[in-house]
């Protein structure tokens, strides 16, 4: 994968359509634990650097998946029925309210793709997920990053920022927030939606939302037709690898996305797999429970080894490693078979985001931290 930066010459004679997609660095992802193995010789990996489920996902999963596998050879259901219905339900929206997406990633691009051009502006807050920037570039669109508060979003100065910048077609916000798991207020955040204009979408991503059920701002579908609504199945439903996401929006929006996205975006096991996912709403509750007592466990390991941490409404929590430079951390972290994700790329160069596992793997994590700091 290129990693130095691009320039012109070293495509020439090909030209790509912006000159903002020389600009784009490849999204960094969390380290797979088989490149882990293949690099260091570490079998007995703990991986807490995806925000992945570290109890896996449903057991009827496993069912559905199976069903599917004597009919690979056909395509899936190109409009997801059964799921947009079982979607609709849960979330007492219409059926044709919901547009399936690969991933909510492939959700949040075919957003950009049908509402921003070159001459447009996507606002968003700093420290928020690193792929909204990433689209406004690939779109040759300005990007407008307004300073965050505390690590969270300012919305009073978001909304300044649309004022300022009326070409603004998107404003992206993520409730709670990756890196930082912060989370907004419902009242703040139905004060912003007002306040910006009708023409300019604002898009939830609420990716971590079953971690913080407090957040679901569903209730702004109703009200406002300019609000979009973006989830995904990778995090608390445990089916990453699968890639299905989900946005609620008005019915128009919701028309002009599906005719944007690719005709099969969600495959046949993705679309069984997320049904039955979405019906084990036990499972969802025992993550819950998961996350919230060693979410617990961990601020108070982190406060017992004097490290500085944001509180956070997700499943992953970001902590400061003093002066030291989080990359030297993270890289003895890895030596000793244990995935974080460092945050230089958000600008914050000693900070690291851990996902919460389970005990185990926080134990571990804790134990390896620990020996690593009173090491120096
Ligand atoms: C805030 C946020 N939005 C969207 C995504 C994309 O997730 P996926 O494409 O797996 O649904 C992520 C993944 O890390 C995320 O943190």
């Amino acid at each position: 994968m290129q990693t130095t930066p691009l320039t012109e010459s070293s495509l020439l004679p090909l030209v790509p359509a912006y000159d903002s997609i020389l600009e784009l660095a490849p999204y960094q992802t969390g380290k797979p634990i088989e490149e882990l193995t293949r690099e260091y010789g570490i079998s007995d990996v703990v991986k807490l650097a995806s925000n992945e489920n570290p109890m896996g996902c449903s057991p009827r999963v496993t069912l559905a998946v199976t069903e599917q596998l004597g009919q690979l050879a056909r395509y899936p259901d190109g409009n997801g029925y059964y799921l947009k219905q079982a979607l609709a339900d849960f979330n007492d929206v219409n059926i044709d309210q919901i547009t399936l997406g690969n991933g909510s990633d492939d959700l949040l691009d075919i957003l950009a793709r049908s509402f921003v051009g070159a001459n447009d502006a996507i606002v968003y807050s700093q420290y928020a997920f690193v792929v909204y920037s990433m689209l406004a570039k690939m779109q040759g669109a300005t990007d407008v990053e307004v300073p965050a508060h505390r690590f969270g979003h300012d919305l009073k100065a978001m909304s300044q920022a649309v004022q300022d910048n009326p070409n603004t077609k998107i404003v992206f916000i993520a409730n709670p927030n990756n890196p930082t798991g912060t989370q907004l207020e419902h009242k703040e955040l139905r004060q912003f939606v007002a306040s910006v204009p009708s023409s300019v979408l604002v898009v939830l991503d609420e990716a971590y939302i079953e971690y913080s059920p407090e957040s679901n701002n569903r209730a702004l579908i109703d009200e406002f037709d300019n609000v979009i609504i973006v989830r995904t199945f990778s995090k608390a439903y445990g089916l990453a690898g699968l890639r299905v996401g989900y946005a609620l929006s008005s019915v128009a929006v919701a028309d002009l996305l599906n005719r944007i996205r690719q005709p099969f975006n969600v495959s046949r096991i993705g679309l069984a797999a997320a049904a039955a996912a979405l019906a084990d709403q036990d499972f969802i509750e025992k993550t819950r429970l998961m996350n919230d007592e060693q979410m617990r466990w961990l601020e108070k390991q982190f406060d017992a080894l004097g490290l500085g941490f944001i509180k956070s409404h997700a499943n992953f929590i970001m902590v400061e490693m003093d002066d030291e430079d989080a990359l030297l951390i993270n890289q003895a972290l890895l030596e000793q078979g244990v995935i974080v994700r460092p945050l230089l790329g958000y600008g914050l160069p000693t900070w690291l985001r851990i996902t919460v596992g389970v005990a185990e793997d926080n134990m571990r994590l804790i134990d390896t931290l620990r020996s690593i700091l009173t090491d120096d």
